[in-house]
């Protein structure tokens, strides 16, 4: 059973994604468990404040390090936690072999940022690894949280249906996956290539290693 703990200041932003689909799914068969954390209510200001100005001027607010070093300190009270991970513009890309690793892992907070970010003194004390989820600025982790859960709950054994689907994913093998096909196998004069048909296992196998080689080599060679 895998446990992710998700902090933000507008939690009510998370929720939805896990109340659907796979997500949702693997939460039921108990596969993981998901909980959400308010840092306002780790907030001593009776405003509920938890930012304030940037020392040394700059636009754009801070969050404060005090409501996130209490929220922190009583979750690692309570458990281990192997990672403890910022989500950040300025981390690391996050990639598949990134997926892979954290969904081996049981305990993971994900802390998300808004605003300008958190106060530096909270990644030096608690943070573990920080993440980014490509080359753009959103407005807070958030979506960034619910993209990294979705990544890695899906690789959770168990959790698709059929076990060997997570392993013909694109990118699994630096490879995007070749063209797929369902019934009819014609469709307005369009036809599924003759050797889908065939039943040829070998022949099937070799095809579809071909077209992933092919379409990684126009779409992706930055991959290859
Ligand atoms: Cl993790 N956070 C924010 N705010 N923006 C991002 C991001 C994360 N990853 C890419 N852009």
């Amino acid at each position: 059973m895998m446990r992710i703990d998700i902090i933000s200041v507008v939690p009510d932003l998370l929720k939805s994604p896990f109340e659907a689909s796979i997500m949702k799914r693997a939460i039921e068969k108990g596969h993981v468990e998901v909980r959400f954390h308010n840092l306002r209510d780790y907030s001593n200001n009776k405003y509920k404040q938890v930012d304030d100005y940037q020392y040394g001027g700059g636009a754009g607010m801070v969050l404060m390090p005090e409501p996130i070093d209490k929220c922190l300190s009583k979750l690692k009270s309570q458990r281990v936690y192997e990672e403890v991970i910022y989500l950040t513009p300025d981390g690391q890309t996050f990639d598949q072999k990134m997926a892979n690793g954290l969904s081996l892992k049981k305990n993971l907070i994900f802390l998300c940022g808004h605003y300008k970010g958190i106060d530096q003194r909270i990644r030096e004390m608690h943070i573990t690894k920080e993440i980014s989820i490509g080359d753009y600025v959103l407005s807070g982790g958030e979506i960034a949280a619910i993209v990294l859960s979705d990544a890695l709950i899906r690789l959770i054994p168990g959790v698709l249906n059929d076990e060997t689907s997570a392993l013909t994913d694109s990118f699994q093998d630096n490879l995007l996956a070749p063209p797929i096909y369902t019934r009819p196998s014609e469709y307005k004069g369009h036809k599924v290539p003759d050797v889908l048909l065939s039943g040829h296992k070998k022949k099937i196998e070799e095809w579809r290693e071909d077209q992933s080689l092919k379409l990684t080599k126009e779409k992706r060679p930055d991959l290859l």
